[in-house]
């Protein structure tokens, strides 16, 4: 212990989470204790996600009440990680807040940049320089020693983890800034990924999810054999203890599919889910974004996934108001939307990102108020094809991994203190609301559905 306490905000997607994990251990390897809230907390850090530019707003705005805690605790130290950070670099020093900028790939830093910034009272950054560029082999070999030395010991879910397949994307969707934040696509070693699920596993995580920006493209060749992501969800599965493995995010082409589909099908450990964005439902609008196939053949991967799994959830990502997003290519996005048949869909607005081919090269040019209406259109055309699934499991049994207390109060039922709401997911990812005691938290349980909605499952504990 070094007396010092730190807290972490964590926006963004799982890879920040995962981050977010490895940095606030590698903390506590280092003396650093939890702090109960930002206010008592001697360091603040933000972890940042750059995707729209909502996101970005949002950091800037809790940035702006920082500032005010500043005035009355000079002394409090706020460090910005993330991909924010590698964006925006000495930029974001300049704001009256900031004593750290840290970029994703350099967070093998962390400990150092904080406590020289506590020591000595002066504003650090580490970014990534030329972020494109491939990493030197020692920079990649302290991303790795960082990555399986730490991160098992902070849990944000009980009896969950994230595990890294891949770092960085080289797709270039031309909306994109991930690839200008995370830098080139590389895949980690099958036995470094295996070790580190054998950890987790030892201390007592049940699912695992495997992450990369196209985790179905994972590829890693070592000596004459190359590993694919098939071969890893194999040998994840022969890791006692683990229960469940998924997989996040898939990008819909072909040639990574036949393999990782079988593998879902024979392995009884991977989930029967497929989180596979189509952005658009226009090949025109997909051309533009630079997405490599066809409404027509995105439906083929669908189908062919149906028919190899069957009962596989499938979920999606959707963008709407892209530059020269006409009414007949939003159409298109409708008419997808219902063919396809999720289980639930994520829908965006289109925020143009500095730097990008679209950003660069085309106007933003549909309208805030028809981003909206498209956007409340699409997501509620999903809505009742959600609840529509969801209907089927009433009176059925389920199996749940336990996350823990519900936030909200569903149904306005918030149980009993011995009893209260707690919230968990199938291996499909459908939500489950159920009453029962906390110490469930991080088992497996078995739920009867009495009611449902379009984004959640409720039932009883059986
Ligand atoms: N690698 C994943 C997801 C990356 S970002 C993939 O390829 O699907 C997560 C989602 O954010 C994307 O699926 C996309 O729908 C959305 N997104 C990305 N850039 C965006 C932008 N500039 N504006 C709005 N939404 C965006
Ligand atoms: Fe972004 Fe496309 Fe890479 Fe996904 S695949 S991270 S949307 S560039
Ligand atoms: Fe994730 Fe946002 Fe970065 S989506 S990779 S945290 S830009």
């Amino acid at each position: 212990m070094n007396g010092k306490t730190v807290h972490i905000k964590n926006y963004g997607c799982q890879m920040n989470k995962l981050d977010t994990a490895l940095v606030s251990s590698a903390l506590c390897e280092a003396g650093f204790s939890p702090a109960g809230s930002e206010k008592e907390a001697d360091v603040v850090l933000i972890n940042t996600c750059s995707v729209r530019q909502h996101a970005e707003e949002r950091v800037f705005s809790h940035l702006g009440h920082l500032k005010h805690i500043k005035k009355s605790r000079p002394g409090l130290v706020v460090g910005v990680i993330g991909c924010m950070a590698q964006r925006l670099g000495d930029k974001l020093l300049e704001h009256e807040a900031v004593d750290i900028v840290c970029g994703p790939a350099q967070i093998p830093q962390i400990t150092k940049l904080v406590t020289e910034t506590l020591q000595e009272k002066k504003e650090t950054i580490a970014v990534t320089e030329k972020i494109r560029q491939r990493s030197s082999e020692s920079q990649t070999q302290a991303l790795e020693r960082f990555e399986s030395a730490y991160g098992i010991e902070d849990k944000q879910i009980p009896g969950q983890a994230f595990v890294r397949a891949m770092r960085g994307c080289n797709n270039f969707c031309t909306y994109c800034i991930v690839p200008f934040v995370r830098g080139p696509e590389t895949s980690r070693a099958p036995a470094a990924i295996i070790e580190q699920i054998k950890r987790l596993a030892g201390e007592g995580v049940k699912l695992v999810t495997l992450l990369g920006q196209r985790v179905n493209s994972y590829k890693y060749r070592s000596g004459e054999k190359t590993y694919c992501l098939a071969d890893l969800l194999e040998m994840a599965s022969e890791v006692d203890g683990i229960e469940w493995l998924r997989f996040v995010t898939s990008y819909p082409c072909e040639e990574f599919f036949d393999d990782i589909l079988q593998a879902m099908a024979d392995l009884p450990k991977a989930c029967n889910y497929l989180h596979i964005p189509a952005q658009s439902g226009s090949d025109k609008i997909l051309r533009a974004m630079n997405r490599r196939y066809s409404a027509g053949e995105y439906l083929g991967l669908l189908g062919k996934a149906r028919a190899v799994v069957p009962g596989i959830a499938i979920a999606g990502d959707f963008m709407v108001g892209f530059p020269g997003e006409t009414e007949e290519d939003f159409e298109g996005t409708v008419e997808l939307v219902k063919k396809a048949k999720y289980k639930n869909c994520f829908i965006f607005k289109y925020s143009p990102r500095p730097g990008t081919a679209a950003d660069k090269e085309k106007k933003d040019n549909v309208p805030a108020e028809v981003k909206k209406t498209r956007n409340i259109e699409l997501l509620d055309v999903q809505n009742k094809i959600s609840a529509e699934m969801n209907r089927k499991f009433l009176n059925k049994e389920v199996r749940v991994l336990v996350e823990g207390p519900s936030k909200k109060p569903h149904l306005n039922r918030g149980g009993s203190e011995n009893s209260p709401q707690l919230v968990g997911r199938t291996a499909t990812d459908y939500i489950v609301v159920f009453n029962g005691p906390v110490s469930l938290a991080g088992e497996f349980v078995k739920v009867k559905i009495t009611e449902t909605s379009a984004l959640t499952l409720f039932g009883e504990l059986i």
